[in-house]
């Protein structure tokens, strides 16, 4: 139980024209960082925000920004969110012509590092570029929308990461996206997830701070 389990709740889920007020609500709720998904209507179908949304929320939020890029060619776009003040910045690699060289820059900047593996797509093809990550983020849905259903088969991906990085001695953080909830949130810990990313469980609670209060127990 000496486990440390970060929440970092998707602001896909407030109310976009209430963000501060909601970014506050998060802080009053016992969160421990804010998730925030760009996409760019190409790498995922769905288009939320970018640099601007970022920046804003930064001056109003007291956490640590988790930026989670769903967009082309991220690599382009890495200071600019650094400048925004994104503290975590993870990108989908194969989206990337230089996914090595973006990692490199994002800890040159001093900003945590990771790159986020959809379902679809096979660890095992990106495990050279672990040493250069402080975090892997992976998706328990498709990365474009908020709501969707946990896929069941995400335990054996982390479970054989997992195996991978402890074989390997590489200490990052595991972190999960996608249909997190109080229910499946123990077995997630269980299986060596460190941070967990919820959206519409937390903000479609009657009880938000019990939730997240939850979401952390194991
Ligand atoms: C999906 C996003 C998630 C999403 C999670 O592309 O990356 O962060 O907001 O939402 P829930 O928790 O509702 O599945
Ligand atoms: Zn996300």
């Amino acid at each position: 139980m000496d486990k440390q389990v970060l929440i970092s709740p998707s602001i896909l889920s407030a109310d976009f024209a209430n963000m501060q007020r909601d970014i506050e609500r998060l802080q009053s709720w016992g969160a421990d960082l804010i998730h925030c998904d760009v996409m760019d209507g190409n790498f995922v179908p769905n288009i939320t925000f970018g640099m601007p949304m970022v920046a804003a929320i930064s001056k109003v939020a007291a956490l640590p920004l988790d930026v989670h890029l769903m967009i082309d060619k991220p690599e382009k776009y890495i200071d600019a969110f650094i400048d925004s003040g994104a503290n975590i910045l993870t990108f989908h690699p194969e989206a990337s012509n230089k996914p090595l060289d973006a990692l490199k820059r994002i800890r040159e900047r001093g900003v945590k590092s990771g790159i986020v593996l959809n379902p679809n797509i096979d660890f095992f093809d990106w495990a050279h570029l672990a040493p250069y990550c402080d975090i892997i983020l992976i998706m328990s849905v498709y990365a474009g929308f908020g709501r969707q259903k946990f896929i069941e088969q995400t335990y054996g991906k982390i479970q054989a990461i997992k195996g991978y990085l402890v074989k390997e001695g590489l200490d990052l953080l595991l972190e999960i996206d996608g249909g997190v909830n109080e229910q499946n949130s123990a077995k997630l810990i269980a299986h060596g997830i460190d941070i967990l990313v919820a959206g519409s469980a937390i903000f479609k609670s009657d009880n938000p701070a019990r939730t997240i209060a939850n979401l952390k127990k194991y």
